[in-house]
């Protein structure tokens, strides 16, 4: 392993300097820092081409080759985004001082530090929630001007009418100024309830629970399933996947920001 040399920069202007080998292999996306302290002591990891175990060692990223079970593991050098299948009883925030249950806890913010829920779901609300560690993509995500599409499912009380359907989709009052036209479809009226598909293009707070309300409908339950070009799409309920680069330059794309170069 190489000496220690002065600072270098990344292309973000960020230092780059020996660090510890779990945490390298941390922020390469391999494993938590204990799985990767573990994946050394089993043996599985070198370092131009040495087996190393001892749990101090450093690396310098700029140099050094690291492998693990023969596989090249490089720094991330571009940020990370993910989406979470969020469960109900979750607050999107990073940390609750009254200590309830906050998305954090189902994200891997040992891997990522630095991410952040780009926008929120309510605590009751379930479903397609993105965490970045690019606060670019995250603004430009949430940015009013930018409307990026969200598909939420909703089951309200009582029958909505196709008057009332209508009312939401053509745009309605709401206390913090009129809703731009939206998509909405009556999927399902069953047992005094109404399952609706409502696609908004804004992110305002508890905006669809709002809505309904102003046509006189309490939402009972809410879904987001799409985030732009996104979708779930089998992913398990408290589930995350990372997004692929076209996954992220698709989201860019649709908030009308340019593409990333790799
Ligand atoms: N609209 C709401 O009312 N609540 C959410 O969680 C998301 C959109």
């Amino acid at each position: 392993m190489s000496d220690p040399k002065p600072t270098q920069f990344g292309p973000n202007g960020e230092a780059i300097v020996p660090m510890r080998l779990q945490k390298f292999l941390a922020r390469a996306g391999v494993a938590s820092r204990r799985g990767s302290e573990n994946l050394m002591t089993a043996g599985r990891v070198r370092v131009n081409g040495e087996v190393v175990t001892e749990l101090g060692s450093k690396v310098d990223p700029t140099v050094d080759v690291v492998e693990v079970d023969g596989v090249v593991a490089r720094l991330f050098d571009s940020s990370v985004t993910i989406m979470l299948n969020k469960p109900a009883g979750y607050l999107t925030t990073m940390s609750d001082p009254q200590g309830r249950p906050c998305v954090a806890e189902l994200v891997p913010t040992d891997r990522f530090p630095g991410l952040f829920p780009v926008g929120r779901l309510d605590m009751d609300t379930t479903g397609l929630l993105l965490f970045s560690t690019d606060g670019e993509l995250g603004n430009g995500l949430l940015h009013p001007k930018r409307h990026v599409d969200k598909t939420y499912h909703a089951r309200v009380k009582g029958i909505m009418s196709e008057e009332q359907a209508r009312q939401l989709s053509d745009g309605i009052e709401l206390d913090d100024g009129p809703t731009l036209p939206a998509h909405v479809r009556i999927d399902r009226i069953a047992k005094g309830c109404t399952d609706v598909e409502i696609i908004i293009h804004e992110g305002r707070k508890r905006q669809v629970k709002r809505m309904c309300s102003a046509v006189g409908h309490e939402v009972l339950r809410l879904h987001r399933s799409n985030f732009g070009p996104l979708s779930l799409d089998g992913l398990a309920e408290g589930q995350w996947r990372t997004l692929s680069e076209a996954e992220v330059n698709a989201l860019r794309q649709a908030a009308g920001m340019h593409e990333k170069a790799c």
